[in-house]
């Protein structure tokens, strides 16, 4: 059974995210979300509200399980058998960052690959920042997230 984690901070999902969730879902049996602390991120959405937001984006994928974590993604990837780990690669400019993780991610466990999905290109300038900053100022993230989550990335910003 090929299993693969996509780990994130996911604050919150955006249809970017659930694009490569559909796609990377049909090629592995089993396919984990992973929440987790990016330490370099203070984070918006609490861990449980943005599981509870990809349970909603996902609710139709059989093969697909969200769940949390904290510590080193490999050492998570270990215990859940997972062999793969999946990020998105938007553009040249996520590329050092990518590379950065993947390498140090292998040197940490040889036994698990990275693989990088290419979004649609029309997600390519869609970042999980971007929409907050929108939803903040009053603009339309409509069409940036899944819209069964859009009322609730919404509502944070609502006075
Ligand atoms: O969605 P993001 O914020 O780009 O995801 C980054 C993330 C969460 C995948 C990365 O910060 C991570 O892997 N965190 C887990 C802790 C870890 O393993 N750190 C060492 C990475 S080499």
């Amino acid at each position: 059974m090929k299993i693969a984690v996509y780990p994130g901070s996911f604050d919150p999902p955006t249809n970017g995210h659930t694009e490569i969730i559909y796609r990377s879902s049909k090629i592995f049996d089993k396919l984990i979300i992973a929440v987790t602390r990016n330490f370099s991120k203070k984070s918006t959405f609490s861990v449980e509200e943005r599981k509870e937001m990809l349970e909603k984006c996902t609710d139709s994928l059989r093969n697909v399980e969200v769940d949390s974590f904290s510590g080193l993604l490999v050492d998570y990837a270990q215990k859940k058998k997972a062999s793969v780990i999946i990020r998105g690669l938007r553009a040249v400019s996520d590329f050092e960052y990518e590379v950065q993780l993947a390498l140090m991610n292998r040197r940490m466990s040889k036994k698990i690959e990275t693989i990088f999905f290419i979004p649609d290109e029309n997600y390519t300038f869609l970042s999980s920042s971007l929409v907050k900053e929108i939803a903040e100022l009053g603009g339309k993230i409509n069409e940036l997230v899944p819209a069964v989550i859009a009322n609730k990335v919404m509502s944070k910003y609502r006075k």
